[in-house]
């Protein structure tokens, strides 16, 4: 097996008790880390303030049986699929378009055929003009960009606002791309997230 994507259980079997609160409270989050360990956490922004944002932005209530909150959330930027893993608990499905190296690429496909979920979609592209076709292909109603920011920011922005629902990760001063965008974008159609670099919005396309 691929050196990158051996579970490291090691890690869980030092974790004592229950993890009761915060983001790995999640059952998903539980089950990932018992199965597969920190590992599969690697690059992933769920591992602080993702789900309590979004829960947030959507308007979902602590206690809320009903999560589902559109039809289809379109993720730019997958890497191991956990945000993926948490928006699909808030969306009918989720599309994942991904530009990875072939070694990183199986590891989202054993988390979420580990955890049963059959809503989200993959599409590993090759290049961007791959990734281009296929976001603009899809229908969505909320996007999650969280791919190159140094690069992408601007183009992965036009390329999923006519959804008029963006949540765009890295949105601190160390990222002036995410920084700028967020910063120029109508404000009363902004919120951000008091302790992590999220920014959401929630507008009218400029049709740029
Ligand atoms: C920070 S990781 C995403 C992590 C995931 N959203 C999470 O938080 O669990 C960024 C991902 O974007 C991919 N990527 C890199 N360049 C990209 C591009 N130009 N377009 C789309 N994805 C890209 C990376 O390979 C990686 O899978």
């Amino acid at each position: 097996m691929n050196e990158r994507i051996r579970p490291d259980v090691d890690l869980v079997t030092e974790l004592r008790g229950d993890i009761t609160f915060g983001p790995f409270a999640n059952p998903y989050m539980k089950s990932i880390i018992r199965a597969f360990g920190k590992k599969a956490f690697e690059r992933s922004s769920a591992c602080a303030e993702f789900e309590s944002f979004v829960r947030q932005v959507l308007k979902i209530a602590p206690g809320d049986s009903n999560l589902i909150s559109g039809e289809c959330c379109l993720e730019i930027g997958t890497f191991y699929g956990i945000t993926a893993v948490l928006l699909s608990q808030f969306f009918e499905r989720v599309i994942c378009v991904s530009l990875d190296l072939e070694a990183d690429r199986l590891m989202k496909y054993r988390i979420v055929e580990h955890l049963g979920i059959d809503n989200i979609y993959f599409c590993d592209a090759e290049n961007r003009s791959v990734k281009t076709a296929a976001i603009r292909g899809a229908t969505f109603d909320f996007a999650y960009v969280d791919g190159d920011h140094t690069n992408d920011t601007e183009t992965d922005f036009a390329l999923v606002e006519r959804c008029g629902r963006v949540l765009l990760h890295e949105y601190w001063p160390l990222q002036p791309s995410v920084w700028n965008l967020v910063n120029e974008l109508p404000q009363h159609e902004v919120t951000r997230a008091n302790f992590d670099c999220l920014a959401y919005w929630d507008g009218k396309p400029r049709g740029r």
